[in-house]
């Protein structure tokens, strides 16, 4: 959603400020804003990303030792000058940057318009702003108090810093659902959304807990307390990611980087977890639960997006490996639905970036009725890290670029571990199939590797398909979730429409849509429904569509029929997602290009979405 970045020390804030909220911009980026604290209170905004910040400022005072600064992606109100942040209060003493939504902003407002409040802009931001200097001047109590009273009137979610233009030693920073880490240096802090603003400057962290709210003071030690009033004590831990990882380190985009990073992060997932010589799977993260898992009616999965599709292929892996039933959830439907939980129920929530707020909500409602949650999330201490009973991350290392590739291929590596566990608790497969996969999994990194090396051939068909309207994706049983991955990447960064479907459902509708203008994309790999698919694919011939086909190396058969193939190597049919998934995010990424899209920071997206 929206980046905050704060500095309180003895160096310029400015420059560090930027700095983050570069950093910060894959969050949002529909508009941007500083305010800097030197013998005023100096407040700079405006629409457009953190680059049109930069200009904006270029001819005034950004001298300043202390600051906050914003970069947004619209809840309330369009992306304009007036609902950028950080907001002002009336009097101008304060002002504060705010991510989240103040549920009740509109009843909170009409009363601080009859007590004679003007605001200029339609944001909730504005109104909690002015609901703490209404309290600080009524009350006559200090601005951390009025903070700490207002925000025990606010239903919601809420990050927030606020900065007192007549206290240029202090910030003070809470939360509640959306996330907020403070650095600790030599002689200064740094706030903000997440780690990566605060890593080259220190590596020592607190991640403030759920309705938190710190006392950052010059020169002083860090003080907190939950909004109930009760003293907490901070518990500083130490940042374990590298400056070079968010860094594009000589590609074009994030996007492609991360893509490239595949072989290595899908490695990272495995580390430490599966031994094939030893003919074991270790998950320590879940250890304590894995007879819970062993003996679960049943599991749920709860996710949203492409987690949600790293979900659908757990399913695949569990039902067929390990013979558990699973269901998987749209977060967002499976909170408001009422839905039948039992306590004998293993609920595993996916999250990359670990902030869903639909997914968070889902696990709230899960344990509320009793049942096991497990988290698989990319982003350490991540507020769905801590929800969960207990979890293993992901390990893919910061995913920059908003859509998602090298998390979503640690999410499936992750439930291949956990699927393939289960089976070797259960005994669902024979020691020797059992020691035949995990061999073959050790080797999927190079096999990643190697599906990388088919750059020709896509950028071939990216050009030959890069002014289509539409696009149809297609697959079956494993490769059914490959398909609903690839058609989302294609329409998140390339605004192409783009459908996926199994390809079986194929003549109950979609064929409809099947000319000699439609690019049809099947994941066509040479195990399980391979005879199936191959009718589709004739199917889609005989209506003159042109076919792009995911196949084995070697493969005959769609070759003969299709207009371009892709080859990735052979593997077994559970690990074909983790390879038939490289050409779609390269295919993606290629239109993207060609067509002039921003990859990185597609229109309208945000990386974490902390709002329902
Ligand atoms: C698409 C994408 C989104 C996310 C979804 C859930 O490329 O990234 O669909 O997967 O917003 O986000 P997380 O995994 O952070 O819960």
């Amino acid at each position: 959603m929206c980046g905050i970045v704060a500095y309180l020390g003895p160096k310029q804030a400015y420059p560090i400020l930027i700095n983050g909220l570069r950093r910060l911009e894959y969050r949002g980026y529909d508009s941007a804003g500083v305010a800097l604290l030197n013998s005023k209170l100096n407040v700079y905004k405006t629409k457009g990303k953190v680059a049109d910040l930069e200009e904006f400022v270029r001819d005034v005072d950004i001298s300043g030792t202390i600051g906050i600064a914003h970069t947004r992606w619209a809840t309330h109100g369009e992306p304009n000058y007036a609902n950028a942040h950080p907001h002002f209060s009336q009097s101008k003493n304060i002002a504060l940057i705010h991510n989240g939504i103040i549920e009740n902003y509109a009843p909170l407002r009409k009363e601080l318009e009859t007590r004679g409040y003007k605001f200029e802009s339609n944001t909730d931001t504005e109104v909690l702003t002015n609901l703490i200097e209404d309290i600080k001047i009524n009350e006559n109590v200090s601005l951390f108090e009025a903070v700490r009273i207002a925000l025990n009137q606010v239903i919601g979610a809420y990050a927030i810093v606020v900065i007192d233009a007549n206290d240029p030693n202090s910030l003070i920073a809470a939360r509640k659902g959306s996330p907020l880490v403070i650095g600790i240096g030599k002689d200064d802090y740094f706030v903000a959304s997440d780690a990566t603003p605060i890593i080259e400057h220190t590596k020592n962290v607190v991640y403030l807990d759920e309705e938190e709210i710190a006392l950052i003071k010059r020169d002083s030690d860090l003080k907190i307390k939950t909004i109930r009033n009760k003293e907490k004590t901070p518990y500083i831990q130490a940042l374990e990611m590298n400056l070079s990882a968010l860094e594009k380190g000589g590609f074009e985009h994030f996007m492609l980087k991360e893509i490239y990073e595949q072989p290595s992060s899908i490695r990272d997932s495995m580390r430490g977890r599966l031994h094939a010589e030893a003919g074991s799977v270790s998950l320590g993260g879940i250890i304590d639960y894995e007879q819970k898992m062993v003996n679960a009616s049943r599991i749920i999965i709860v996710a949203c997006g492409t987690s949600w599709h790293a979900g659908l292929v757990g399913e695949y892996l569990f039902e067929d490996i390990a013979r558990i039933p699973v269901e998987v959830e749209y977060a967002s439907e499976f909170r408001y639905r009422n839905p039948v939980i039992y306590e004998s129920d293993v609920v595993i929530a996916i999250s990359q970036s670990g902030e869903t707020a639909d997914t968070l909500a889902a696990i709230e409602l899960a344990k509320s009725k009793g049942a096991t949650i497990l988290g698989i999330c990319n982003v350490v201490g991540s507020s769905i890290a801590r929800a969960t009973h207990a979890g293993s991350y992901t390990h893919a290392g910061p995913e920059i670029g908003v859509a998602s590739t090298k998390a979503f291929t640690a999410q499936v590596t992750l439930l291949t571990l956990m699927a393939l566990r289960m089976a070797q608790l259960k005994g669902t497969l024979t020691k020797s199939r059992f020691i035949q996969l995990l061999h073959e999994m050790e080797r999927i990194p190079e096999k990643v590797q190697k599906t990388l090396e088919v750059s020709k051939k896509v950028i071939e068909i990216a050009e030959q398909f890069k002014d289509v309207r539409n696009f149809l994706y297609l697959g079956r049983g494993y490769n059914f979730p490959v398909a609903l991955e690839g058609a989302l990447k294609l329409k998140e960064i390339s605004y192409i429409h783009a459908e996926g479907y199994p390809a079986a459902e194929m003549k109950h509708g979609p064929i409809a849509l099947i000319d000699e203008e439609m690019p049809v994309v099947f994941i066509a790999t040479n195990k399980g429904t391979y005879d199936k698919v191959v009718s589709n694919i004739q199917e889609v011939k005989a209506r003159k569509g042109k076919v792009i086909a995911i196949v084995t190396e070697g493969d005959v058969t769609v070759r003969g029929m299709a207009d371009y193939v892709i080859e990735i190597p052979e593997t077994e049919e559970m690990f074909v997602p983790l390879l038939a998934t490289i050409p779609l995010q390269k295919l993606s990424y290629h239109i993207a290009v060609m067509r002039g899209c921003n990859v990185d920071q597609p229109r309208n997206l945000a990386k974490s979405v902390t709002v329902e």
